[in-house]
């Protein structure tokens, strides 16, 4: 680590750095350092100009009043956009998010290996829009030492946990502490994803590509990750499982940043399949904005990826990938359904100045293409190649499931009754 996350144009929104082991957002540093007091005075007058100091503290006190900071943890191992949203709700409850993330030795300490390491989990949580910190070695349970800690040197007012019981090895609620101090907020657990169900989609694909393109498993897996429907699978004996996710525009709305480009700004386009989004696509993301001032991102349909890619994929679903890119702090807007081919006319509409893609893609010869997507803008000289910063496709993370997938199975299947009993018991509660 002690890599640097961008912002190299010195861009606010994109400014993220490791300092003594902590991300800091560029933009809130100002509020941090507000905060720290002693400072206050010489940061106001960097951004009122030097002013009266006496007018300039009674806008201090009531324009930066000192910021609600809250804390959410996570092993964010497999993370997706039900993560997402969950931190988007933690940070609706303040003003800073800190996420603290687990290390790979504490997961396996206390739930066996994880299947993403700890680097990638740590990007793909920084580049989350609604986190403004990381602290990259959170221990699995918050101690009392730990509490103080967060109080003390995080600033943190209060811990935020979903409402779904989080139990220590001993039994004991993990956040019986911060409840105790009058420290805790809950959110409501997001419906319709699990890391569960989205390993069950993976193996499920897996078993369907052994068994040779078998057409009424396609037509099965289609219906599995792509509606709520209830489907049997035959292949593993008694388990039923379904997809719960039920998109609505409130939550692309929730997601979206509602901004369209500015006077003058500089349109960058990438597009993609965005499959189990990871830390390939955060990183090629962050290059692709560092190209322009507005990232627009073309994700293709289900049909697109099926026919260029197989009947098993994809394994999330058009409204799936579109949260978890939207969730991205690098990326600006998306198309939801972008065509395969890159057209003068979505140029035009778009006033796109630059197509970029990735050195590294599942389908990456174009050759074997059956149309090359890139024509016009090759034609038009604005399509650039961009050396992908991390050899990771959306079948790496396949393989890491399958590799293990015995032990995965297992895991999965006792997470998988418990979240059966939770679907077959739940009632409805109110909240995002
Ligand atoms: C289109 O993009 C260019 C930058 O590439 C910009 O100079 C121009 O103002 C944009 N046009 C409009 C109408 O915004
Ligand atoms: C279902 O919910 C009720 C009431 O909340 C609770 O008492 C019961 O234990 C739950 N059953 C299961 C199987 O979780």
């Amino acid at each position: 680590m002690g890599s640097d996350f961008g912002c190299r144009d010195g861009s606010e929104e994109l400014g993220w750095k490791i300092s003594t082991g902590v991300f800091h957002r560029s933009k809130f540093l100002v509020a941090c350092l507000v905060g720290a007091g002693v400072t206050a005075a010489s940061v106001l007058a960097i951004r009122f100009g030097g002013d009266k100091f006496s007018s300039l503290s009674s806008q201090f006190l009531m324009k930066n009043k000192k910021p609600v900071r809250v804390y959410m943890d996570g092993c964010f191992d497999m993370m997706h956009y039900g993560h997402c949203n969950a931190l988007r709700q933690a940070r609706a409850l303040g003003d800073q998010l800190v996420v603290g993330v687990m290390s790979d030795a504490e997961i396996i300490a206390n739930k066996g290996p994880p299947v993403t390491p700890l680097n990638e989990r740590l990007l793909m949580v920084g580049a989350v829009k609604w986190v403004d910190e990381v602290i990259p070695d959170a221990p699995y349970a918050i101690t009392e030492e730990f509490m103080h800690k967060l109080f003390d040197e995080y600033n943190i007012d209060y811990i935020i946990h979903g409402d779904d019981p989080c139990l220590l090895p001993d039994g004991t609620d993990a956040y019986a502490l911060a409840k105790k101090a009058g420290r805790y907020k809950q959110i409501k657990r997001t419906e319709g994803v699990s890391s569960t169900d989205i390993v069950g989609r993976m193996l499920l694909c897996v078993r369907e590509r052994s068994t040779a393109e078998n057409p009424k498993q396609s037509s099965l897996q289609r219906q599995f990750s792509h509606g709520s429907q209830k489907v049997e699978d035959g292949v593993s004996g008694s388990e039923t499982r379904v997809s719960h996710f039920l998109p609505t525009s409130r939550r692309i709305v929730q997601f979206s940043n509602g901004k369209g480009p500015g006077h003058d700004a500089r349109i960058v386009y990438i597009d993609g399949a965005f499959d189990l989004f990871h830390a390939g696509h955060v990183e090629i993301l962050r290059l692709a904005r560092e190209l322009g001032d507005f990232l627009l991102v073309g994700i293709h349909s289900d049909q697109t990826i099926s026919s260029t890619r197989g009947a098993h994929r994809p394994i999330m679903n058009l409204h799936e990938r579109s949260l978890s890119v939207l969730a991205c702090r690098y990326v600006d807007e998306v198309i939801i359904g972008a065509p395969w081919e890159v057209s003068k006319d979505m140029i035009t509409t778009f006033n796109i100045s630059l197509v970029v893609h990735g050195t590294v893609a599942e389908n990456r010869e174009v050759e074997k293409w059956d149309s090359n997507p890139y024509v016009v803008p090759n034609e038009m000289e604005i399509h650039r190649q961009l050396e992908s910063p991390l050899d990771i496709t959306t079948s790496t993370i396949i393989k890491r499931i399958v590799s293990n997938h015995e032990a995965f199975q297992k895991r999965n299947e006792k997470k998988e009754a418990s979240e059966r009993r939770y679907y077959n018991n739940k009632t409805h509660v109110v909240g995002d």
